[in-house]
């Protein structure tokens, strides 16, 4: 069998991630590899730790992309703030919280969970309660936007909450990183993570992460020898470190030329800006959505603008509708997760890919083929709703 070149099809990239790349990004990301250790490459590592310190809006000094996908900037943050047989309270309220409670796990440590519904925020209220009960927890972990259901929880109340009682906080904000207010400094949070591919218009495999003294402090202090080799910040540190540079691992070069044009990209737009972007095209998305007839899961106040969990109207199959609107339209939108597959559908405005002309491409594709299934939605009305939403300049 003989193979040729890899041409992808183009599509619209609208489902939980990973969303449409820039062309900026992508452009950056064919410039000629250098090496790792090259002067000029150290001095952009250097730009990439002050863009994300602006982008998480932190001085921490401990600021740096992990050459991998987010899940491994979780993995980072629990193996090496975690030490065997310590107890971490986890609030789960969707998927990825229960993911960190497996990274809890696997570290050695004690998982306490304070559950919540999936469509719902983390409830301060029980975290408060969970700490009460158990006086020798130290960490907390939560996720800021839970792309499951797509529900924003008030990362710095809980922050509050657990510096109240003692604890460190570890926080997955993979999908609220430039799309939603966040700042970290401000807040208290202290172990940070996040992901290339949202609502920062780069491609996947990055997880920006930030630790503050707090944390680092915790690290240093471990009685335990952090079990992962490739995630000890220890040894990270001394390849990203400001002092001078070893070998650690060969980085990923050309993905982190695509993170700095991104990186670059919202600094350029201002910070504030990308998020009122997308609380913008959200509202654009969300009339038209409504007036067809549709509803959301999750309340206006704690939804997250880029990420739309629609429900689907009964007898609509919603997997046919997400393969023809591939198919048909080159349009990807995400499927629901656990107990939520084949009731919701997930709708991404992240990064780039949060504008006007995604939301109406969205609305004339999703309506046409609703319509085509004889969906129970109102026909002819969805666009015009949404084109009553002003342009945001
Ligand atoms: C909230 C959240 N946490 C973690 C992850 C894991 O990211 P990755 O798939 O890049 O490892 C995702 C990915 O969608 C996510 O949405």
């Amino acid at each position: 069998m003989s193979y040729t070149s890899f041409n992808p099809p183009v599509r619209t990239l609208m489902g939980p991630g990973p969303s449409d790349v820039h062309p900026r990004v992508l452009t950056a990301m064919a410039r000629p590899t250098i090496g790792h250790l090259d002067p000029a490459f150290v001095a952009m590592m250097e730009e990439i730790k002050s863009l994300l310190q602006y982008a998480f809006q932190t001085g921490n000094a401990l600021t740096i992309p992990i050459s991998a996908p987010a899940s491994a900037g979780m993995e980072a943050c629990f193996v090496n703030l975690v030490e065997p047989g310590e107890k971490v309270i986890v609030c789960i309220n969707g998927v990825f919280g229960a993911r960190m409670q497996e990274n809890i796990e696997r570290a050695g440590g004690m998982a306490v969970v304070v559950e919540d519904a999936m469509g719902t925020p983390v409830s301060p209220d029980k975290l408060e309660d969970a700490l009460k009960k158990h006086r020798d927890a130290r960490i907390v972990a939560f996720v800021h936007a839970e792309t499951s259901t797509g529900v924003l929880s008030d990362a710095k109340t809980l922050a509050e909450i657990a510096r109240h009682r003692d604890c460190l906080t570890i926080v997955d904000t993979v999908t609220s990183l430039g799309g939603s207010p966040l700042k970290v400094d401000e807040w208290g949070l202290d172990a940070v993570f996040s992901g290339s591919q949202k609502c920062l218009s780069c491609t996947p495999g990055l997880a920006p992460l930030t630790l503050n003294d707090r944390a680092v402090d915790k690290i240093k202090k471990r009685k335990t020898r952090v079990q992962s080799w490739f995630l000890d910040l220890n040894l990270v540190m001394g390849y990203w470190g400001s002092g001078k540079r070893a070998y650690h691992h060969t980085a990923p070069i050309n993905t982190l030329y695509g993170l700095h044009e991104a990186l670059a990209m919202l600094q350029e737009e201002g910070l504030e800006h990308s998020w009122a972007r997308h609380q913008h095209q959200h509202l654009a998305l969300r009339t038209g959505i409504e007036a067809m007839g549709l509803s959301f899961l999750v309340k206006e106040s704690v939804r997250l603008p880029q990420l739309n969990a629609v429900v689907m109207p009964e007898g609509v199959d919603e997997a046919v509708l997400r393969s023809r609107l591939l198919n048909d339209y080159n349009l990807e939108i995400g499927a629901g997760l656990g107990a939520l597959a084949g009731k919701i559908i997930r709708i991404g405005l992240m990064g780039y890919g949060a504008n006007m002309k995604n939301v109406m491409y969205c609305l004339e594709a999703l309506e046409a083929v609703l319509a085509d299934m004889r969906a129970p939605i109102r026909t002819g009305v969805a666009m015009n709703a949404a084109q009553s939403v002003a342009v945001l300049n």
